[in-house]
């Protein structure tokens, strides 16, 4: 089936299709670490189907769960669905809340969201430093104290693309006492090219973890609002406890079930992300900027004390990428990995600004 859009629809003003393929509107848009491709015609065509049953109240979340156990050689039990992983970070808090013990333990500068969740659940949050630029996990169990009840950790981490290893993971996970609840938030997972990256599905049996995933970067699912969980059977029960009914769209779940279907699609992004990398560590290397390596589809890059400068004046050029002084990393920038001519774009803009 051949999909177009009608000439209605491409005229709202910020229509993504406009920004995706014509750039009719002109920005770039490398600030939010999207998929810059368009999702799959398999997701697009299943969209279709879903529209006849919008009269309904969203059933496949029991399917998506039973399609990801047999991707996973898992059960359908061991799988929370959110909307966005940001739903589950949220649970997650929601249900690990008490009375007596409030504290929470996260690394500084990683993504805003877990902050923000700790806060609105009136925890105690203590930050700890990244050593350079990696997640610091033994700093992070020696955080961890009696009013300990969650520890987020970040792999690949948003924003500096680094991984913490398998070996590393496990020494860490060994070491916590049993009734601290740790979230592996692996957003970027299937970016990470690196052979250390940790297979934590292993652990969820043994010990109190939850593995979150989403369909909204590899994906491109990001404007759906589609995450998952992933944890023992009894943990994600409990879990889910808290979690709203039909809080997940039913075009989202029946997106994110085609979605998971097309190997082809979701091979050809990361070949895409890949050769980007590599683009982008050419292009840095010759203007003698400093990244950071990454395992993930953004860079962070350093610029120097003129960064929001920098940022600024890029989006006086239509090119968005994200300061990063509210993550407490006032020299750098990140810039997310977009299609090549929205990457060439970008570093054409860099180069005649610095
Ligand atoms: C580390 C990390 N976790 C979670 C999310 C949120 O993902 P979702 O769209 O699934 O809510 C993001 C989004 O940028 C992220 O960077």
């Amino acid at each position: 089936m051949k999909l177009s859009i009608s000439d209605s629809v491409k005229n709202i003003p910020y229509y993504p299709k406009a920004m995706m393929y014509g750039h009719e509107d002109g920005w770039i848009r490398l600030s939010s670490n999207e998929n810059p491709y368009p999702p799959s015609e398999k997701v697009m065509e299943s969209i279709l189907d879903a529209l006849f049953a919008l009269n309904r109240y969203p059933g496949g979340e029991k399917e998506l769960k039973d399609d990801l156990a047999a991707r996973y050689g898992l059960a359908g039990g061991n799988f929370l669905i959110g909307n966005g992983s940001n739903e589950l970070i949220e649970m997650s808090f929601r249900a690990m809340k008490n009375d007596l013990r409030n504290g929470a333990v996260i690394t500084e500068s990683s993504f805003a969201f877990y902050d923000i969740a700790a806060r609105i659940y009136g925890y105690e949050t203590k930050k700890v430093p990244l050593s350079g630029m990696r997640t610091d996990l033994a700093a992070l169990a020696a955080a961890i104290d009696e009013n300990t009840r969650i520890v987020f950790l970040n792999n690949p981490m948003n924003p500096t693309g680094t991984i913490f290893e398998e070996k590393e993971f496990e020494r860490f996970i060994g070491s916590l006492p049993r009734d601290v609840l740790v979230v592996v938030d692996e957003a970027y997972a299937e970016f990470a090219e690196s052979r250390k990256f940790p297979k934590t599905t292993a652990y969820i049996e043994d010990f109190p973890v939850l593995i979150l995933r989403t369909f909204s970067k590899a994906y491109g699912l990001a404007g759906l609002r589609v995450g998952y969980g992933i944890a023992g059977s009894s943990l994600a029960s409990f879990l889910e406890r808290t979690k709203q009914p039909f809080s997940v769209n039913l075009i989202a779940l029946i997106a994110a079930r085609a979605a998971l279907s097309d190997e082809t699609y979701l091979q050809k992004v990361l070949s895409g992300i890949g050769l980007t990398k590599v683009f982008y560590y050419n292009a840095l290397k010759e203007m003698s900027l400093e990244y950071v390596p990454t395992e993930a589809n953004f860079v962070l890059v350093r610029v120097g004390n003129k960064a929001e400068e920098i940022t600024k004046k890029l989006f006086d050029r239509k090119v968005l990428v994200r300061f990063m002084g509210a993550y407490g990393l006032p020299d750098h920038i990140r810039i997310s990995f977009g299609t090549p001519y929205e990457n060439t774009r970008c570093i054409e803009e860099l180069k005649r600004i610095i």
